[in-house]
């Protein structure tokens, strides 16, 4: 029998984004968590999509834990970043954010595919996807694969096709 593919992920983003929510939408409903709350420091959560073993490590957005992500960088072989759409107030501090990554040794000179979720497309105050990629910069990206994918992780709406691009990158 053919063993199954294996991939890590790196789930990353601001506090509140959606990031758990996510990954919880993938896991098989016995093993799903009944309630999402802030995730400290990190958790590592494993599910099946696509016929390949996933391991996502779902860091902590808060301020405080944000420096643990760049520990996950060298062996996570995709990143998926967790936008909250509606949180125009922090838009900056997620291009900060992002720009870190983009430019951390461990990073710069691979090309992991980033697949970025414009979360929380259902709430009224959502920029659209195409505004977000424009504040953030990411035509700027040339050297990686990136795509952004507007999501609802109550419905999970856009998150499977955004997973399916990760995995057409990586294989
Ligand atoms: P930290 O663990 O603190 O970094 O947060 P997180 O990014 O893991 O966020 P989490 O998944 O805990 O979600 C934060 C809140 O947003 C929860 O109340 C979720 O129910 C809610 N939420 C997540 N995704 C969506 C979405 O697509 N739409 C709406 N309306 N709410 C969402």
């Amino acid at each position: 029998k053919l063993k199954k593919e294996q991939i890590n992920i790196l789930v990353v983003g601001l506090n509140n984004s959606g990031k758990s929510t996510i990954v919880n939408h993938f896991k098989n409903p016995e093993e799903k968590s009944l309630v999402t709350v802030p995730t400290v420091g990190f958790s590592v959560e494993k599910f099946q999509n696509q016929g390949v073993n996933f391991t996502a490590f779902d860091m902590s957005g808060a301020g405080r834990y944000r420096s643990l992500w760049e520990h996950h960088f060298k062996s996570s072989q995709g990143i998926v970043f967790v936008i909250d759409s509606s949180d125009r107030m922090r838009l900056v501090v997620v291009k900060d954010e992002l720009d870190t990554l983009l430019h951390h040794p461990d990073i710069v000179d691979r090309k992991v595919p980033i697949l970025l979720f414009a979360n929380k497309m259902d709430t009224p105050e959502a920029l659209s996807s195409v505004k977000i990629a424009a504040a953030l910069g990411l035509e700027k990206i040339k050297d990686k694969p990136w795509h952004i994918s507007s999501s609802n992780a109550l419905t999970g709406d856009g998150l499977q096709d955004g997973v399916q691009w990760l995995v057409q990158q990586i294989r």
